[in-house]
């Protein structure tokens, strides 16, 4: 992979979009290199949390590829927006926690992104939007589902037909994205809660994030089964017996195993 920078840190990952120069916008290398970053951490076991991020200071990803977008044909143009989406949905549904950490502009694509992973924190340099409508086009790569599930029709609704940008404290308020760092601060704030997460007993926060994921989908009468069958699942592993134990012999557990 050229396009995307993959950095081990013990059963952390960092992903890192690298193409500064067009500000990391997503091209269908960009694309295909991201759909290469989920195999390779589908088949790392080590990896238990990964943080995504756009290289240089400027920006996460400012969207998608405007050049290459520029000459396409509706046929084209709907399969361009099916790369993104695949990639995106295989992001999304990776089984272990993902975590955008936002160091610049994120608009169109780049916000798209950041919304496919399970949290999102950023810079307070942060520029946040979906200006495709001021383009000719609609979002493209999940933009109309994910941020009106995220923050709600309304919002989403006036932020795509605006095309306008919003900063770091806006996306805040909004709920778009849990916490606001200094940008010379973010990237060990990323790590520091990805490193927390992988602490935890990794089959449970994978069945939890399934547990999420996969609930919000149904009606809550079958949300809570998927609930029941992943908490059952939990049971007998290594690390529950573990995790109990030491609570029940006041001690610390030992580091979790996944297993
Ligand atoms: N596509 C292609 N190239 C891009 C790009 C994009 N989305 N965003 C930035 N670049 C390139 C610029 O063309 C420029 O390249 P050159 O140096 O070769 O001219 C380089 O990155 C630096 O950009 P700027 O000179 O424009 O930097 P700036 O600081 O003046 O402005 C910016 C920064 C406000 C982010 C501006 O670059 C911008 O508005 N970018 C486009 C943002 C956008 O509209 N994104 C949505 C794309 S549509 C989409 O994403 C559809 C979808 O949902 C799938």
């Amino acid at each position: 992979m050229t396009n995307v920078l993959l950095e081990k840190k013990g059963n952390i990952a960092v992903a890192t979009i690298n193409r500064p120069k067009a500000l990391n916008a997503l091209n269908s290398d960009v694309l295909t290199d991201l759909g290469e970053l989920v195999d390779i951490v589908n088949a790392d076991s080590e990896i238990r949390a990964l943080v995504i991020t756009g290289s240089g200071e400027k920006a996460f990803v400012a969207g998608a590829d405007i050049g290459e977008m520029s000459t396409l044909t509706p046929e084209e143009g709907e399969a361009f927006g099916k790369h993104g989406n695949d990639v995106f949905r295989r992001i999304e549904t990776l089984p272990i926690p993902t975590i955008a950490a936002i160091n610049g502009f994120a608009l169109g694509g780049g916000c798209e992104l950041s919304m496919s992973c399970d949290i999102r924190i950023c810079a307070d340099t942060a520029v946040f939007g979906q200006p495709e409508t001021g383009l000719g086009i609609t979002p493209g790569f999940g933009g109309t589902q994910r941020l009106a599930r995220l923050v709600g029709p309304g919002m989403a609704k006036q932020l795509i037909y605006t095309a306008k940008n919003i900063k770091a404290d806006e996306a805040l308020r909004i709920g778009l994205v849990n916490a606001v760092y200094p940008l010379e601060e973010l990237m060990a704030a990323a790590e520091k809660l990805a490193e927390t997460i992988a602490k935890n007993a990794p089959i449970a926060v994978r069945a939890c994030k399934k547990a999420i994921n996969d609930g919000l989908e149904v009606k809550m009468d079958d949300a809570i089964v998927i609930e029941e069958k992943l908490f059952g699942s939990c049971f007998k592993t290594a690390d529950q017996i573990e995790g109990m134990s030491a609570f029940l012999e006041k001690r610390k557990h030992e580091p979790y195993q996944n297993k």
